[in-house]
């Protein structure tokens, strides 16, 4: 660590940690819900689980990302944060924000907008929000020493998902027009901004972990970046196929996100090649399996995985089905879960000034919630597909069609279980770190 400021990333994490946890929760209340165990149903039911358990990933990622952006500025622009007091102003207001939120799901104070649940009224506290953080970033970055390509990437793709939100809070009263614009939100920012983010934090995992050159990491970042907003911007078009827009998004939106896939090819042959050309290597091995990992299961999870469900012809049967949580499980957890897992692998020793990155249960963590993750992700793609035959060609009732596949969630709560424990001894790991403190000031 070499400024001081950077430890309000750790609370950050501390959040991100405290989410998840509870979003993992609500996971298993809707896998029992699933096998027929739907007993919280009066208290919670599955549309509350559901929308509870996307908002909770959404959040943890959010607070993740942040930590991210207030040890990564300060460290790349050479400069404190410019206040920390604000930073932590803007933590305690996330946190309240998302407890509101997340409360009021609980007594149908939201909107059934997947994914963009909250309320209008809340939409305006996390404008606020948002633009405290960007506020003091911004501030950070620009009166800093110095601007590197790994920042002001970071720093775009952070400015260009708070923009993005503002699509999401424009009132419509036509469904198709509604849903047009929710698009610009959950797409754009997954498979367009996010990336940015990722990119950013990934190239500042690579220099800091192999050793090579920034120059060579920078400028393959660029490519990386290019590739992502060509193919994902018109690519929103996979979720314009059936909902009342124009014919021409059929084909649009077929071939430009039939490209995606490239993007994030491109993300994890760079990261291979990096760590394969890195010499000098750090020796926190952690933080470089939970990097590389990102790069490669985010091209599995959201590259061949959205590719399976993205053409027309294909998607015209699947879409809304399990596969669609399929593909969203492995692509939110590859691409965003394991880069916030990353960068805490990273930063934790440096913050603390504790090694434990040799440690078996960090390996175990690692092991552990990635195969849970995986045969999570079978499971929901063989209920999935069965869903699709049962329900959409043959033609046997919604609920008939899942009394069929109540296996697979057997089958899902029995991985997911795995995972969890994963996750478990990661936040255990994370614990046992403890606070952070100013012992690594300045040797890192
Ligand atoms: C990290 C990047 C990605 C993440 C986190 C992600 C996540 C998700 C999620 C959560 C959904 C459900 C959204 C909703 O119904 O509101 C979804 C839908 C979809 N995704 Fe992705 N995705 C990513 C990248 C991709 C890519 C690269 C492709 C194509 C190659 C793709 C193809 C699709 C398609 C076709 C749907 C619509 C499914 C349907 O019709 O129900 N995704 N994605
Ligand atoms: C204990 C672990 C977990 C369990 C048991 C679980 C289970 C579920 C279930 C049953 C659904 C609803 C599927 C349906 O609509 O019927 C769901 C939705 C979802 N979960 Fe999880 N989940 C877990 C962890 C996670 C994690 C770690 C992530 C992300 C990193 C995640 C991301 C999602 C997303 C994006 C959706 C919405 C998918 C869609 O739009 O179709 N879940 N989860
Ligand atoms: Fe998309």
């Amino acid at each position: 660590m070499k400024y001081k400021s950077q430890k309000v990333a750790y609370w950050f994490f501390a959040l991100s940690m405290l989410l998840l946890s509870l979003q993992l929760i609500y996971g298993f209340i809707m896998g029992f819900a699933h096998i027929g165990y739907d007993n919280l149903h009066d208290i919670i039911p599955f549309n509350t689980a559901r929308a509870v358990h996307t908002n909770l990933l959404v959040v943890w990622l959010l607070s993740g990302f942040m930590g991210a952006a207030y040890y990564i500025i300060p460290e790349e622009a050479e400069n404190e944060l410019v206040s920390v007091k604000w930073a932590y102003i803007q933590l305690i207001s996330l946190a309240i924000v998302g407890v509101i939120a997340i409360v009021g799901y609980h007594f149908n104070y939201w909107e059934g907008r997947k994914f963009l649940e909250i309320p209008r009224p809340l939409d305006w506290l996390v404008v606020l929000n948002v633009l405290t953080f960007l506020g003091l970033i911004l501030a950070t970055l620009f009166r800093g020493k110095k601007k590197t390509t790994t920042s002001l990437v970071l720093t775009m793709g952070l400015v260009f998902a708070a923009l993005l939100y503002l699509p999401g809070m424009i009132w419509f009263d036509n469904q198709t027009m509604d849903s047009f614009f929710r698009w610009w939100v959950v797409h754009l920012w997954v498979e367009g901004v996010w990336e940015l983010i990722m990119g950013g934090i990934l190239a500042f995992l690579l220099i800091k972990l192999t050793g090579v050159d920034r120059e060579v990491i920078e400028k393959w970042l660029y490519v990386i970046v290019g590739l992502t907003f060509i193919s994902g911007i018109l690519g929103t078009g996979h979720h314009y196929y059936f909902i009342g827009t124009p014919k021409y998004w059929l084909i649009i939106g077929g071939i430009f996100s039939a490209m995606e896939p490239l993007a994030f090819l491109g993300m994890a042959l760079f990261a291979v090649a990096m760590y394969r050309k890195g010499e000098k290597k750090h020796p926190n091995k952690i933080a470089l399996m939970w990097t590389l990992g990102t790069a490669i299961l985010s091209f599995v999870g959201a590259g061949l995985l959205g590719l399976a469900h993205t053409l027309p012809q294909v998607n015209l049967w699947t879409h809304g089905t399990l596969v669609t949580a399929m593909h969203g499980h492995l692509a939110f957890w590859g691409a965003y879960g394991m880069i916030v897992l990353a960068i805490i692998s990273y930063t934790m020793p440096n913050l603390t000034g504790r090694k434990l990155y040799d440690s078996s249960k960090g390996l175990l963590a690692f092991w552990l919630s990635n195969i849970g993750m995986i045969g999570m992700t079978t499971a929901f793609a063989a209920a999935g597909v069965a869903q699709v035959y049962l329900n959409r060609i043959m033609g046997l009732d919604f609920g008939d069609s899942q009394n069929e596949i109540q296996v697979h969630f057997i089958i899902l709560i029995l991985c997911a279980t795995l995972f969890t424990i994963g996750i478990a001894m990661f936040i255990i790991e994370f614990i046992k770190y403890g606070r952070p403190n100013n012992e690594t000031l300045n040797n890192h």
